[in-house]
């Protein structure tokens, strides 16, 4: 079965994007390392990143189309800027029927208010925020034990 990994706005630039908050590890280094937890788990990895709101609308439903023909665990989403203002992820989520672990590498309640709240968490079967990018191997390993 297939875990995927979909990686919203600006999250392309890890590494050199505030260091201080979100780590020195790039994009690269967080795919091979979700290829790892993946590997141990015994399922496929799907890895994507996207600056634009609407593919990752397209690829929740793709997601959740896989999902419902057994073929896929569900999702981890880290939607970066889209979670505090996207009601069109959240429908896409409740649409699709994904399985959605929502994720952010910094703990966002912490951070400016604006991040604190999340239109994600409500459509989403859990949350995870601030283990920074090993957050992403905990968060595969959960969605491989989650069941339904
Ligand atoms: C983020 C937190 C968001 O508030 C921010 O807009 C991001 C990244 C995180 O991974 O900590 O782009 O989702």
């Amino acid at each position: 079965k297939t875990a995927y990994v979909f990686n919203g706005p600006n999250l392309n630039l890890l590494g050199t994007r505030e260091p201080q908050v979100y780590g020195s590890q790039t994009l690269a280094d967080v795919e091979a390392l979700c290829r790892d937890a993946c590997q141990a788990q015994g399922l496929q990895l799907d890895f994507r990143q996207t600056n634009m709101e609407g593919e990752l609308v397209g690829w929740i439903h793709e997601a959740g189309r896989a999902q419902a023909q057994g073929q896929a665990v569900g999702v981890i989403l880290n939607a970066g800027a889209y979670t505090h203002t996207s009601i069109a992820l959240h429908d896409a989520i409740k649409g699709a029927g994904a399985r959605v672990i929502e994720l952010h590498i910094s703990n966002v309640h912490a951070r400016e208010s604006f991040r604190h709240h999340s239109y994600i968490s409500p459509a989403a079967r859990a949350v995870m925020a601030g283990f920074g990018v090993k957050g992403y191997a905990l968060a595969i390993q959960a969605l491989a034990e989650l069941g339904d």
